[in-house]
């Protein structure tokens, strides 16, 4: 049996996140923003404050701290190659954000494109993985048709995103789970699907990466990008390529600036200090992987995995709770999948709606009741269109693995109070 995150473990995983003590009206604070960003762990800020105390310094340079400086960030790759299952530490490229990264891989890519092509993006993605290419498809003539959701669950129409792939698509952008509905996407049988017709394909991991490892081989995509800040790190983006993509692909770069992956497409001086957090942040999910293992001598992707076991069935008896108490919330409506028999098929990241207050006023209430929350659209554009719930949007109930059942029962207990 797979090694449990207990009560004890998880009083432990709180205790290395500062900001978890803050209070907020005299109550403990309860952070359900995680899908807007978690927060850090000590090892994350004592990992950027220990690179500006000793080798703070630019890229290249003939120096010890320009050197030591480069030697942090290759181990920055190297954990998020490890943290993404990438075999080569160079197919790992950082950048500002996953929205800035995608606009330039978008500019890229869009340069093979011809007239007369056409692109797939979905109804339930981010706009990030929506408008990226929709601007980029725009700019050379090409198509772009989105896949449609089934409205009850919020999840993916895949029968309608596959009905839309043809000879002519070049491209697949699709989101491994969406950030308001929670739902999953099943990317591996889309991307085997796109390569019959040799579309590529993109997965913006962003919405997933806290819950469940990602497994870049495993889903068989060309292009994956996620950001470390939902993931207990700083703030900054992520993609993972296929290194002969990353080489033969002509990127948007100033003349002086290396030709060789992955600097090629790290446009700029990197946030060096935040690349020692990135590494940090896949560290603590590591670290408790061994400490779950009872064994500190395992590999960090093998710790990974293990660490993300436990996540997953911690997190599923969350989402569990939160679903069966919202359930007995008169007239309170989930966006998403809430037959308990699919957990397996989302996230614990909960939209909810009720007719009595706006979303806004629902979350602006548990606010005062140091409960927080985002409220509106989350950038899934799309997916609020379709639901009719614009510009209002919806309350999003994010949970990580930091969340702890009691927490869960003070929701409900917040969410009666306010809405019944
Ligand atoms: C699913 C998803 N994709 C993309 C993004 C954009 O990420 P970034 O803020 O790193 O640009 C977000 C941010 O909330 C997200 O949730």
């Amino acid at each position: 049996m797979a090694p449990h995150l207990t009560p004890d473990l998880i009083q432990e995983c709180r205790n290395q996140f500062p900001a978890l003590s803050r209070e907020h009206n005299g109550q403990p604070a309860v952070f359900l923003d995680g899908p807007a960003g978690t927060q850090v762990t000590q090892s994350v800020i004592d990992a950027i404050s220990h690179y500006y105390c000793t080798c703070n310094a630019n890229h290249g340079g003939q120096f010890a701290t320009s050197r030591e400086s480069d030697a942090f960030t290759e181990q920055a790759h190297r954990a998020l190659a490890d943290f993404v299952g990438a075999d080569d530490w160079k197919e790992i490229v950082f950048g500002a954000n996953m929205t800035s990264l995608t606009f330039a891989f978008s500019r890229a890519i869009a340069q093979t494109w011809s007239e007369g092509d056409n692109i797939v993006v979905t109804r339930l993605d981010h706009d990030a993985n929506v408008s990226t290419w929709a601007l980029a498809a725009r700019d050379h003539g090409v198509e772009v048709r989105y896949a449609e959701i089934h409205k009850g669950d919020c999840t993916l129409d895949v029968t309608d995103l596959k009905s839309k792939i043809d000879q002519r698509t070049r491209l697949v952008a699709v989101g491994l789970a969406s950030n308001s509905s929670g739902s999953i996407n099943p990317v591996q049988e889309i991307t085997s699907y796109a390569k019959q017709f040799n579309a590529q394909v993109f997965i913006d991991a962003v919405h997933y990466a806290p819950h469940r490892l990602i497994d870049v081989h495993e889903i068989g995509c060309d292009f994956l990008a996620c950001s470390t800040y939902k993931f207990y790190g700083p703030h900054i983006g992520v993609l993972w390529a296929k290194s002969e993509i990353l080489e033969d692909l002509e990127a948007y770069k100033v003349r002086p600036s290396a030709t060789v992956i992955p600097e090629k497409w790290m446009t700029g001086t990197q946030n060096f200090a935040s690349l020692c957090g990135s590494r940090a942040a896949v560290d603590y999910l590591a670290d408790l992987g061994r400490t779950l293992a009872n064994d500190g001598s395992l590999q960090r992707r093998q710790a990974l995995q293990i660490a993300y076991e436990a996540i997953t069935i911690y997190e599923d008896q969350l989402c569990l709770r939160l679903l069966d108490g919202l359930a007995a919330i008169e007239d309170l409506k989930v966006h998403g999948i809430t037959d308990i028999n699919q957990l397996e098929d989302r996230v614990p990241t909960i939209s909810i709606t009720h007719p009595k207050l706006s979303a806004s006023q629902i979350a602006f209430e548990l606010g005062e009741r140091g409960i927080f929350v985002w409220d509106g659209n989350y950038y899934a554009l799309e997916l609020t269109e379709q639901l009719n719930l614009e510009p209002e949007g919806m309350v999003r109930l994010g949970l990580v693995h930091y969340n702890t059942l009691e927490e869960v029962d003070r929701l409900l207990d917040a969410l009666q109070e306010i809405l019944t």
